[in-house]
């Protein structure tokens, strides 16, 4: 067996920070080369600025570490994409392109990560089937549909193992998300542990499907790991968590903190919730590669704002001993 070396595009994002700590606490430090245009502390291990547009320089990592696999975490996300619609397109679509070429030269294996976005006003709102209308109406999900069907075609044509999930909003603790529609829900947590009131972009009643990030890290682990011919889904897997309204989740946190508020003022973002789905069917990833998220909604919140409290307590002893 060859060893397994991984190549990680967007390493210091919100999904790509804890990603590339939890393959390297897997697979060893030196196994993931993580990557980002930016540099960011992500601990133990190489790290490697690359511009996923230069595909040049994609291509000499992936020589001169000897990649095994890529995980294209790399991308303009929604909120941000809808600022300046060409750019995102370019960056997302070209970057991909540059990603399968690298890996179809050279056999390795590809995660690429899809949404939610990917579905549009069309699309049946709730329980949204694995195959259904995809008519997205932001330009994130439209380099989103057009990237889940260009991984199935080089699946089909040329044989490349591509595998890929279509993320919900993702929650967590350890990174904070940018440019998103879903961040709201990360935001909100933050503020209420401060003890700030929150201002939330979106109304009271948006339902939208979000997902601990904890479930998407072991999802993406369990979906790289399952044997080829389990796989019937080469565009895209739904992944489901928890859906929930901003009025939800904050009369959550109201449990833990009953002296949180949220206020809402609805921005552009508020039309782009809309054009997605509720709820999500993940029939076909349970039955495939075994998906089974772990966290509801009570049980992210207890974990998020535990989590939260015990860095706001390390900040301020930190900030103690600077004092000193
Ligand atoms: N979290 C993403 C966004 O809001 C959805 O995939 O753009």
């Amino acid at each position: 067996m060859t060893k397994k070396t991984i190549l990680i595009t967007g390493a210091g994002g919100q999904i790509g920070s804890v990603l590339t700590k939890t393959l390297r606490d897997t697979y060893g430090p030196n196994s993931v080369i993580a990557t980002d245009i930016r540099s960011t502390e992500l601990g133990d291990g190489p790290f490697e600025l690359l511009d996923v547009l230069n595909g040049n320089r994609l291509h000499e990592l992936v020589n001169r570490y000897r990649v095994t696999e890529i995980y294209h975490l790399a991308a303009i996300l929604s909120a941000r994409g809808e600022q300046n619609p060409k750019i995102a397109w370019d960056i997302n679509m070209d970057s991909l392109f540059n990603v399968l070429d690298a890996a179809k030269e050279r056999k390795l294996k590809v995660f690429f990560p899809s949404s939610i976005a990917a579905f549009g006003p069309n699309t049946p709102k709730v329980n949204t089937p694995q195959e259904t209308i995809t008519q997205p109406t932001t330009v994130y999900g439209i380099s989103k549909a057009a990237g889940e069907n260009w991984c199935q075609y080089y699946f089909l044509k040329y044989g490349l193992d591509v595998r890929s999930v279509r993320f919900p909003g993702i929650i967590g603790y350890q990174s904070l998300p940018g440019g998103g529609t879903t961040d709201y829900a990360v935001d909100i947590y933050h503020k209420a542990i401060l003890g700030e009131d929150f201002s939330c972009f979106l109304q009271a009643d948006t339902r939208l499907p979000m997902l601990y990030m904890d479930d998407a890290i072991q999802g993406v682990l369990q979906l790289m790991d399952t044997t080829s011919d389990k796989l019937s889904v080469r565009t895209s897997y739904n992944l489901a968590g928890v859906s929930f309204t901003p009025a939800e989740i904050s009369a959550e946190i109201q449990k833990h903190h009953p002296d949180f508020k949220i206020h809402y003022a609805p921005d552009f973002r508020q039309a782009i919730a809309d054009s997605w789905p509720q709820s999500i069917d993940d029939q076909q990833a349970r039955h495939d590669w075994n998906w089974q998220p772990q966290f509801d909604l009570a049980r992210m919140t207890t974990d998020m704002l535990s989590h939260l409290a015990e860095m706001l307590q390390i900040e301020k002893l930190k900030n103690l001993v600077a004092q000193i």
